[in-house]
């Protein structure tokens, strides 16, 4: 039986020493130590020994079962060490490789132009500020200085929330939350989204952008807002750009005009940007109504303002030449990639 044990001893730890894998020398655990391996079957026979053979033949036993599982110990670590050394080899980088191609996301080119209005009237000293898209009745229209018959105010015109809640039709409201927020000296440029209930066409979206303008101090005229809107009109279209007031119409001020550059394309000659007559109508602007001062706690009497709006969305088109707003709005990448 000793025989049996250390020839035992030396096949198993012949067979640990040729292993080559973790799984290899699991194998050999459980062939030769497990519950059903070589020694299990060896020690069952011990029942047949005597008295005097069976410690003797225990000892042995335990060395052998010892000596086993250094062997198995010292093969583990150095296997380890084997496969680590496999798998690196394994994965070695071929730095000739074609690479992945990386996608670079870009700005839209909505985002690029008013990113660009932020920046010109920003260096003129305005303030950015944001305000909601779900707009009061009394913010969209009332504190305006909107007649009630105003057709604006229509259902068809206008998105009901519900009586007194609207989507917002324009920017202008927030000349409103400005002047009641904040004491004048007040200068400030508000860009977002606007709604009407407009059917989508190539010049028309239910959902478009606007910025508005609005500066509130002691002795602001007309004469301030024509400068602003030349600086502007220069900064975003070119330095040759003119620019002219027409008379025109809104609750809100009071003069109004709207507000036409010379062609960004031809200059003023006639081109098809501007169709052929060498303006491009760009704003509407003028002085902010006293009743719209009042409706926001200041004084008509001691302090004045301007106002001016302009939609981006077909600023952005004329720039570029694109010839359909929707185009904006559907966000495939082989569209906006080309600005
Ligand atoms: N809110 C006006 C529009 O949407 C534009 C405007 C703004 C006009 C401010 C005058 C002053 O048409």
């Amino acid at each position: 039986m000793e025989q049996r044990l250390k020839a035992l001893e030396e096949k198993a730890i012949a067979e640990i020493k040729k292993a080559d894998s973790t799984t290899d020398l699991e194998k050999a655990r459980v062939h030769y130590l497990g519950k059903k391996g070589e020694l299990t079957e060896i020690l069952r026979g011990m029942g047949s020994l005597s008295k005097e053979e069976r410690p003797i033949v225990g000892k042995v036993a335990n060395i052998v079962r010892a000596n086993i599982e250094n062997a198995l110990e010292e093969s583990k670590t150095s296997i380890k060490d084997k496969e680590l050394h496999r798998k690196l080899k394994a994965e070695t980088i071929d730095v000739t490789m074609p690479g992945k191609e990386v996608k670079v996301g870009k700005r839209h080119p909505l985002t690029q132009a008013m990113d660009d209005l932020k920046n010109i009237f920003i260096s003129m000293g305005f303030k950015v500020v944001e305000g909601p898209e779900v707009e009061t009745v009394y913010y969209n229209f009332d504190a305006l200085n909107a007649p009630k018959n105003h057709p604006s105010r229509d259902m068809s015109d206008t998105f009901y929330i519900n009586e007194n809640t609207v989507l917002r039709t324009q920017t202008s409201p927030m000349q409103v939350r400005v002047m009641e927020d904040e004491k004048p000296p007040i200068r400030i440029v508000s860009l977002g989204r606007c709604f009407r209930n407009d059917t989508p066409d190539a010049t028309h979206s239910p959902m478009f952008h606007q910025i508005e303008g609005l500066v509130v101090d002691k002795g602001i005229t007309m004469g301030d807002l024509k400068g602003t809107l030349e600086v502007f009109a220069k900064n975003f279209f070119g330095p040759d750009t003119k620019i002219k007031f027409r008379p025109h119409n809104f609750p809100f001020t009071e003069p109004s005009a709207e507000v036409d550059a010379t062609c960004f394309k031809c200059g003023g000659e006639g081109c098809s940007v501007c169709k052929g007559n060498g303006w491009i109508e760009v704003l509407g602007a003028g002085m902010v109504h006293p009743n719209v001062l009042r409706n926001c706690g200041i004084d008509p009497e001691v302090y004045s303002g301007f106002a001016f709006g302009m939609g981006i969305d077909r600023l952005t088109m004329q720039k570029y030449g694109i010839d359909d707003i929707r185009l904006l709005f559907e966000n495939d990448m082989r569209f906006i990639d080309q600005f």
